[in-house]
């Protein structure tokens, strides 16, 4: 007979940023990310339709909350790690990697608003 282990939150670290926040093994990798207000993997829909919280498992083990859609992680994908943080629950401590579309290390760069009014320059006039 196989004793029933009684499960506590599981440490979850999103690689690219450093990010480590304790999740319960009732909620997912992004609810419990966004309920502790913390930030690293992009959040959209939270309920597996839009695929911007894909992520890969580069250690630890998942369970899935819900069904995964086959649009956003292939058959293929899967075996090598890849789901969606909204779709699966954390059953050990996880590390993971962002893998989204959103993963854009240089997208903050893009998005910087233009000053109004640009810095002067000085020019000497002749
Ligand atoms: S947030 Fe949309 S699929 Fe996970």
């Amino acid at each position: 007979m196989q004793a029933t282990a009684v499960l506590g939150p599981s440490s979850v670290c999103v690689v690219q940023t450093g990010e480590t926040y304790a999740c319960s093994p009732g909620e997912s990798l992004l609810r419990g990310m966004l309920r502790l207000g913390r930030k690293g993997i992009p959040v959209g829909c939270v309920n597996g339709g839009c695929g911007v919280c894909k992520v890969r498992i580069v250690e630890g083990c998942v369970r899935a909350l819900g069904p995964v859609s086959r649009a956003h992680v292939s058959l293929d994908e899967e075996a090598r790690g890849y789901t969606l943080a909204c779709r699966v629950a954390p059953t050990e401590a996880v590390r993971l990697e962002v893998a989204g579309r959103l993963n854009k290390p240089f997208s903050v760069a893009r998005a910087t608003v233009a000053p109004a009014h640009p810095p002067t320059t000085q020019t000497k006039e002749t």
